[in-house]
């Protein structure tokens, strides 16, 4: 079956547009996923199609209004069955990581709800929504690129979406480590040559390598990470190694990882 995603947008060309491309026209078209766009526009019982008011109380910016959202919440789920969480996307939301993409790829589909303007009349957020998702502490214009951000990352995790030569497994974050770095031809380029160990035909060499340059980075960069996951003996050995060469190297000065 395929996972359904059901996006609620006063913008349908934005998301239609997005998913003419890459992995998410290609999971269309495998159907793997479902997008639906909806227009709570196509809900509204205002002659002139209004879904904004000003806000109680004053102050700048319009508000989305909660009937042709709940409308348009009774049409989707009117539309299929299955249970599929309402997320409001929201700066004020989850902070969204690997771990809850990954929670709701197991699911069976999501209703993401695109927010404008100030945002949504608040009671319909309390009644309808069971969850708020937000893509970082900033605030972009619309609902709309977090949303396809939920799709595409969730997307990417279900089977078959992707080809085994970009299979998410080696991704930063699936198994609580941030990727190992990448070079691709030629094989210099100015002053700077690809590791050596890179070309040199040595399968298990290479997988050391990279280990061991997932971890070093992960202490580096993100020691939360790593503070999070516990590590076997053999990657322990390999982030040791790392740690000392880089001291050696005088990499580390004012580093303070979690070793
Ligand atoms: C201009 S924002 C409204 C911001 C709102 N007045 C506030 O300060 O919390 C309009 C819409 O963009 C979306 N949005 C903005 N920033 C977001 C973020 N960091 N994560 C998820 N959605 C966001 C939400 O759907 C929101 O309703």
């Amino acid at each position: 079956m395929s996972f359904r995603f059901d996006l609620v947008t006063l913008f349908p060309g934005l998301v239609a547009d997005y998913s003419q491309y890459g992995v998410l026209s290609r999971a269309l078209r495998d159907e793997i996923i479902t997008l639906q766009s909806w227009n709570p526009r196509d809900f509204s019982d205002d002659r002139n199609l209004r879904v904004d008011d000003s806000s109680y109380g004053g102050g700048p910016g319009m508000v989305m209004k909660a009937e042709p959202i709940a409308r348009t919440l009774q049409a989707v789920r009117d539309d299929s069955a299955g249970v599929r969480p309402v997320i409001y996307l929201s700066p004020q939301g989850r902070r969204v990581d690997h771990d809850l993409i990954k929670s709701a790829a197991a699911g069976e589909g999501l209703i993401l709800l695109a927010g404008r303007y100030e945002g949504i009349d608040e009671r319909l957020i309390e009644e309808q929504v069971d969850e708020e998702w937000s893509i970082g502490d900033f605030v972009v214009n619309g609902g709309e690129l977090p949303a396809l951000m939920i799709v595409e990352a969730v997307t990417r995790l279900l089977p078959g979406a992707l080809g085994d030569a970009e299979s998410a497994q080696q991704d930063s974050f699936s198994d609580g480590l941030l990727d190992y770095p990448h070079y691709t031809r030629p094989a210099s380029y100015g002053q700077r040559a690809v590791p050596a160990v890179l070309m040199s035909g040595d399968h298990q060499k290479i997988a050391r390598w990279r280990m061991q340059q997932a971890l070093g980075r992960t202490w580096t960069r993100r020691p939360d990470l790593l503070a999070k996951r516990t590590l076997s003996v053999a990657e322990q050995q390999l982030l040791d190694e790392y740690i000392e060469e880089q001291r050696q190297k005088g990499s580390l000065d004012g580093h303070d990882g979690c070793n």
